[in-house]
């Protein structure tokens, strides 16, 4: 095994949190979906393909660490909303909270000197970058238009898409 032991439970805690975050915003997105808001339902389900994405991409990197893979249990997601600006903020704070989780498994990278994980961890740190950056962009958006106003964000979304569109 090319990381330690404990590089390897920390990445398998990372990976129950991706997956929980995959089935908050598939909540969020169901949520939006049953509103008749279609651009809003897609970004989020697009957004929880991506999480799902980033657990696969931790897997992957167990796996050919020879580490262990064993994914944790993942409480179920918030399913009730009030309205658009409280699903934005609480995706915003989740992932200002997974940045802070990713600095956390550098600090450990760092300390045990693991450049192989270093490595690895930098796409996640932009990631993360993006992801705090486009659901604030999203945010400022929501509450302009306001919750009488989220057709405006409809079409605001048909036109700028997701940020991975552009990919
Ligand atoms: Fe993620
Ligand atoms: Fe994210």
């Amino acid at each position: 095994m090319q990381i330690s032991q404990k590089m390897n439970k920390a990445i398998n805690e990372q990976i129950g949190r991706e997956f929980g975050a995959s089935l908050q915003y598939v909540a969020i997105a169901a949520y939006f979906d049953g509103q008749s808001l279609p651009q809003l339902a897609r970004y989020f389900y697009k957004q929880a393909d991506e999480e799902r994405g980033h657990a696969m991409r931790f897997i992957r990197y167990l796996l050919d660490a020879g580490a262990g893979v064993n994914i944790p249990a993942v409480s179920g997601p918030k399913a009730e909303f009030g309205s658009a600006e409280e699903c934005v903020k609480l995706s915003l704070r989740w992932e200002q909270e997974v940045t802070k989780q990713i600095y956390g498994l550098m600090e450990l990278a760092i300390k045990e000197s693991d450049y192989t994980t270093q490595q690895f961890l930098q796409w996640f740190i932009s990631e993360q970058l993006e992801e705090v950056s486009s659901m604030e962009k999203l945010l400022t958006v929501v509450r302009r238009a306001g919750e009488g106003g989220l057709l405006l964000v409809e079409d605001y979304l048909a036109r700028e898409g997701h940020p991975e569109d552009k990919d």
